[in-house]
């Protein structure tokens, strides 16, 4: 099955994002679809509207829209429970060792990686980011 993850914007201008693809796919999944864009604000609080009124909310839009992220759809079988617990917890500090945030994030909020939470919302966030065309035409 398919996840979305997005290397957010503080990986991505640490130059972190290799280091997160090769984490990924020594993890075990395959990346079927990446590109690198930056999120319009419509785009941002269109992806994050499930959080809108949360104290947080303006802040993570502003800073998912700061500089570029890169939205991937990952491949493995449970994806979306194994993609969570690959990257570890929202608070790098709560963060089991070797997990991507425990490794690369900065904070909750600049926490270097986004995963679906549910698959569901893994079919969304995939079709927010990418066309069917895009997920089956390389792969046949
Ligand atoms: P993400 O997995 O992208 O989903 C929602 C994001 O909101 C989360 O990662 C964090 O970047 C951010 N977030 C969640 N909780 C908080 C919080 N308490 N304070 C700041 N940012 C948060």
């Amino acid at each position: 099955m398919l996840t979305l993850g997005i290397i957010k914007p503080d990986a991505v201008a640490a130059g972190k994002a290799g280091k997160v693809f090769a984490h990924l796919e020594k993890a075990g999944f395959t990346v079927r679809a990446a590109r690198m864009t930056r999120l319009s604000q419509g785009q941002a609080e269109a992806f994050y509207e499930v959080h809108r009124g949360r104290p947080f909310y303006d802040s993570l839009v502003a800073f998912m829209t700061s500089g570029p992220c890169i939205p991937m759809a990952l491949e493995c079988d449970d994806a979306v429970a194994y993609l969570r617990q690959v990257i570890g917890a929202t608070d790098p500090a709560q963060a089991e060792p070797g997990t991507i945030r425990k490794l690369f994030a900065e904070s909750k909020e600049r926490n270097a990686i986004h995963a679906s939470d549910s698959p569901e919302n893994a079919a969304r966030e995939v079709a927010f980011f990418f066309a069917e065309s895009e997920l089956k035409g390389l792969w046949g």
